[in-house]
């Protein structure tokens, strides 16, 4: 099948792939998926289905868990940022959801449920990162009333987010890692790697490690390439050309006209823009592939088109593939063009954009 207009394929066998290849990084951990964010722009479902191999899957928020166990989802689900209020921790309750405990009002939530079902705590401990965490001070005092609570399942563990992880020559991730260390009852599991973690530092690589960007086959390092880190790019965000122009020399294109003409050429229209998630930012000099042939962005993107020096494609017709990242286009060569990163693009991409699996369409086979 064709498919016109913008459209994402979603290749879940690198999917799979980039699990695997978490797992030869970190053998001894058990693995939460990240699929947040309705899997960093993938499909949550869609991800959730395919990465059954994974030990459990990992969200932002509960509603987000409470869609994945809709969808027949029956792994463990862990809510990273907890529950947002009472009605919340009820429903976790209800849907066997482990939550993160990151301050003193979701210990008293848990305290005011019903008995049973036991819920599964993390505790989330702030080693550096400040944002959601106790205070390390904190932790003996929330260790003990979960302990005193029978809402609650024996302490599956203590977890911490990494702030640096993404410099591997960064001393905080160590440091971080050890701070958890320190606080760990014998009996409690660590929860600690993102993708950077896992990849970079071994003490991250704890009973349980939860990468995201690594799965979908970004590269989590400025300084490394996703291909050299053995991933695969899992979406490639595609359109077609819908209007060609020969244009003349002083010629002005698009909004505020910043892109002249330097000679008499032949530009391309692509149906695809901010409104979709390409980035506003992107400036004149962006690739793009236009029929497997780089190509640049001129003048600014508006929501739905962007403009295309085709000098470097004469033969272009209209309806011919374009390719804004994904295989043979690193999304983070774009992101770093447009000042973003590879995380913002890929959930930045708006319904708009119609997802396709690739093993649902082109079903392949790969060693
Ligand atoms: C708490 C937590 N753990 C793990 C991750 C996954 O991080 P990454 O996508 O860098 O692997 C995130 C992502 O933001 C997060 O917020």
């Amino acid at each position: 099948m064709r498919f016109t207009g913008p459209h994402a394929l979603i290749d879940l066998t690198a999917l799979r792939h980039n699990l695997g290849v978490a797992r030869r990084r970190a053998p001894a951990s058990r693995i939460w998926a990240v699929i947040k964010a309705d899997a960093y722009g993938h499909g949550m479902e869609r991800a959730a289905t395919a990465l059954t191999a994974a030990d459990g899957f990992a969200v932002a928020r509960v509603e987000e868990a409470l869609r994945l166990r809709a969808a027949g989802v029956a792994q463990p689900i862990l809510v990273l940022t907890g529950a947002l209020s009472q009605e919340e921790t009820a429903a976790a309750q209800a849907h066997r959801l482990d939550l993160a405990l990151h301050q003193g009002e979701q210990m008293t939530w848990l305290e005011a449920l019903s008995p049973a079902p036991p819920l599964r705590i993390w505790i989330k401990v702030d080693t550096g990162m400040h944002r959601l965490g106790l205070d390390p001070s904190e932790v003996t005092a929330i260790q003990q009333r979960l302990a005193a609570c029978p809402r609650v399942a024996p302490v599956p563990g203590l977890m911490t987010h990494l702030a640096n992880a993404d410099d591997p020559e960064d001393p905080l991730t160590v440091h971080q890692c050890q701070r958890l260390r320190a606080l760990a009852q014998p009996d409690q599991a660590l929860n600690i790697g993102n993708s950077g973690g896992l990849l970079a530092f071994p003490a991250a690589r704890a009973a349980w490690v939860r990468p995201g960007i690594m799965l979908y086959g970004g590269s989590p390092f400025p300084s490394q390439s996703a291909d050299a880190l053995g991933l695969e790019p899992v979406m490639t965000l595609k359109t077609q050309i819908s209007a060609l122009h020969h244009f003349r020399a002083g010629d002005r294109i698009g909004y505020s006209g910043t892109f002249v003409c330097p000679e008499d050429m032949l530009v391309g229209v692509a149906a695809i823009g901010y409104g979709d998630g390409y980035p506003r930012h992107a400036p004149t000099g962006t690739p793009v592939l236009v029929g497997g042939r780089r190509v640049s962005l001129v003048g600014r993107v508006s929501m739905d088109s962007i403009t295309l020096d085709l000098r470097q494609a004469p033969g272009t017709q209209l309806g011919d593939e374009v390719i804004l990242w994904g295989r043979d286009l690193p999304v983070e060569e774009i992101a770093h063009r447009a000042g973003t990163i590879n995380y913002a693009l890929l959930c930045g991409l708006s319904t708009r954009v119609q997802r396709v699996s690739i093993d649902e369409c082109w079903p392949r086979s790969r060693e």
